[in-house]
């Protein structure tokens, strides 16, 4: 507890944003409360971001009544793998993962043997909004199950790790790459027991990582260095994250992104109210650099210049980057 509060502290010297100052000055300034619904719904998000043409994991079906859950065998088909979600659920809760069928049973990424009856009753829960933002009832996505790309396998624990990065008015801004660990069950959120990796958002060479709440730099369970890790295509997931202010209109926002084996990179999930431990696992605080941003747009708006998704990520390259650069070092 004691070196959590000093290092918020030292943090603070840093720049560091808290919760009052993202509510006021982020969520609630640049998010338009009538576009929530289009991520905090990930059905809405997914069908979106089809028809923007970003790639998404595929929808394999819908239930939205109790009557409708003798749909799973025939929605599920002839794949023996999948992922069930509620679709206003958040921090991983009520996910489930299935890798594999086994005999007339199925298989969670971890191992551990489920019933029919087992998945039939979790979305039974779904629907009751037992997951759901507010408790309000909500629908059941059954959808493609992502394999992650052969870069994550010595730093990574099961589970599909995810890269987070925080989108100012389409700026990107900071990265984290989570990594799923034997306590997340599969799953890649912090709260989860994931751990958070700071990601150079210069070249997304990643840095040190944050795992409940202490710094780190190896794996848990892998005993691998998780720093030091360059993330493959990552101008590509810097663009995919800046495009995603199009997509959705919301100013300030993280964007979930995974690395598929077979699809390349995919996005996951929007979120309006990202959370702010990405300060901790960069080691660098929020508000020097959305300020940076904020004095940029001010003088494009001057000028009447609106940049594009490239242009933005160049920004962001050009000034928030971690590792020096040959010229400045
Ligand atoms: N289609 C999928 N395939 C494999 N793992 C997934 C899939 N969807 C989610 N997960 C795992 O569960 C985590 C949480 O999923 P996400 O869709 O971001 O929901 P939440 O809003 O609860 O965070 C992801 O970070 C990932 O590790
Ligand atoms: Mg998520």
């Amino acid at each position: 507890m004691f070196g959590l509060i000093k290092r918020w502290k030292a943090l603070e010297a840093k720049g560091i944003m808290g919760i009052n100052r993202r509510n006021a000055d982020y969520v609630l300034k640049y998010n338009d409360r009538h576009l929530y619904p289009i991520v905090d719904d990930k059905i809405i998000t997914k069908l979106r971001a089809i028809e923007a043409g970003i790639h998404v994991p595929e929808m394999y079906g819908i239930i939205e009544t109790e009557k409708e859950i003798d749909k799973l065998q025939s929605i599920i088909g002839e794949h023996t793998d999948f992922v069930i979600k509620p679709a206003q659920g958040a921090g991983g809760d009520g996910i489930l993962v299935i890798a594999d069928r086994f005999e007339d049973r199925y298989k969670t990424v971890s191992g551990r043997i489920i019933s029919h009856d087992e998945i039939e009753h979790q979305i039974s829960n779904i629907l009751t909004g037992l997951y759901s933002l507010g408790g309000h009832r909500d629908r059941a996505l059954i959808e493609y199950r992502v394999t992650p790309d052969q870069i994550f396998r010595s730093i990574s624990y099961e589970g599909v790790p995810d890269i987070r990065i925080i989108v100012l008015k389409g700026y990107p801004v900071m990265g984290m790459l989570r990594l799923p660990t034997r306590q997340s069950n599969g799953k890649a959120n912090l709260h989860q027991g994931a751990i958070g990796v700071g990601v150079d958002l210069a070249t997304g060479v990643t840095l040190k990582g944050t795992w409940l709440n202490a710094k780190i730099s190896k794996h848990p369970d892998t005993g691998n260095a998780v720093d030091g890790v360059q993330l493959p295509n990552w101008d590509g997931f810097m663009k995919l994250a800046a495009g995603c202010y199009e997509l959705c209109g919301l100013g300030y926002i993280g964007v979930d992104m995974v690395l598929d084996q077979d699809k390349g990179p995919l996005i996951l999930e929007l979120n309006a109210r990202p959370g702010l431990n990405i300060q901790i696992a960069n080691d660098c605080g929020l508000t020097k650099r959305t300020h940076a941003v904020e004095a940029h747009l001010a003088e494009l708006e001057a000028k009447g210049i609106t940049e594009s998704v490239e242009e933005r990520v160049k920004f962001s390259q050009g000034l928030f980057g971690h590792v020096p650069t040959k010229a400045e070092a």
